[in-house]
């Protein structure tokens, strides 16, 4: 029998608290190579915390993050919660991750074209000519070509999301995390930045996307988390988790979300 392949991504006993609050109680997370990994869940329950942590844009208070089998290397620090023990090689990991915001998170002063080439010239080292010829072939990929330098503001919300996403892959990164990617758009731009998503998923590209878009989480992901007051409630393939859910607290999210779903469209 093969040995089974490394993980692109693991997750151990991950917990971060706000004060008081635990927001999450110990989450354990496996991604492997392909793997399209929608999380659900209400609105409070961690969801963005845990793409947080699991990128170190947040750091957990506890756990354990690999990225194809490499620990990032995080030490206690004085405040009792974890930080980087090693600088470079947090960085070099964290390259690997990419993000897309809710709200783009593009920089307003530069170009979508500037906006793009900025991170692959000063974290990857790539030459101006070579990032811009990167960018272009993205912005083609994304519906975008015509649009390299236009300022973020000129754009409509599904543009600046796709200059975003455009942004996020000439990082090249080898995991996408994607935190509610179109909640932040009026409902005729959703359908194309969907797209874009659905096209990188069926690249083969391994991404983790928190959203609301239950039918489209449903039809794209290989895998489904349902978090529910920041612990892993249920999950399983999706047509599990959304046809035929175990939790009794996954079958009332769903029956809500049934309900909300219909009212859009009366
Ligand atoms: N920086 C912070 N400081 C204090 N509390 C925070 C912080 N970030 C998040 N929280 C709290 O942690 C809990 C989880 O928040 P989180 O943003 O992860 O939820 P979510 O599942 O992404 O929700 P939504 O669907 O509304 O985006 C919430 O109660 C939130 O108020
Ligand atoms: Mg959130």
């Amino acid at each position: 029998m093969k040995p089974p392949a490394v993980p692109a991504l693991e997750a151990r006993g991950i917990k971060k608290r706000y004060g008081a609050l635990e927001v999450l109680k110990g989450i354990d997370i496996e991604a492997r190579t392909g793997d399209v990994i929608s999380i659900i869940g209400t609105s409070g329950s961690g969801k963005s915390t845990l793409l947080r942590c699991l990128n170190l844009l947040e750091l957990p208070d506890e756990g354990a993050i690999r990225l194809h089998g490499e620990e990032m290397r995080l030490k206690r620090q004085r405040n009792g919660g974890l930080g980087a023990a090693d600088a470079d090689q947090i960085s070099r990991l964290r390259a690997n991750l990419g993000f897309v915001f809710q709200n783009f998170n593009l920089w307003p002063h530069m170009t979508v074209l500037e906006n793009i080439i900025e991170a692959p010239m000063t974290v990857l080292g790539l030459k101006k000519a070579d990032a811009i010829a990167r960018a272009e072939a993205l912005l083609l990929k994304v519906g975008m070509a015509d649009k390299a330098r236009s300022y973020p503001m000129m754009l409509s919300g599904g543009q600046q999301q796709r200059a975003a996403i455009a942004r996020t892959l000439a990082m090249e990164p080898k995991i996408i995390l994607f935190d509610e990617p179109t909640s932040a758009l009026d409902p005729e731009m959703v359908g194309e930045v969907l797209n874009v998503i659905h096209a990188l998923a069926d690249e083969g590209r391994t991404m983790l996307l928190v959203t609301h878009e239950m039918r489209f989480a449903r039809n794209v992901s290989t895998h489904t988390l349902f978090l529910d007051a920041g612990r892993i409630e249920e999950q399983g393939p999706p047509e599990q988790i959304f046809d035929n859910p175990n939790s009794q607290r996954c079958r009332s999210f769903m029956a809500s979300q049934n309900v909300q779903s219909r009212e859009l469209h009366v």
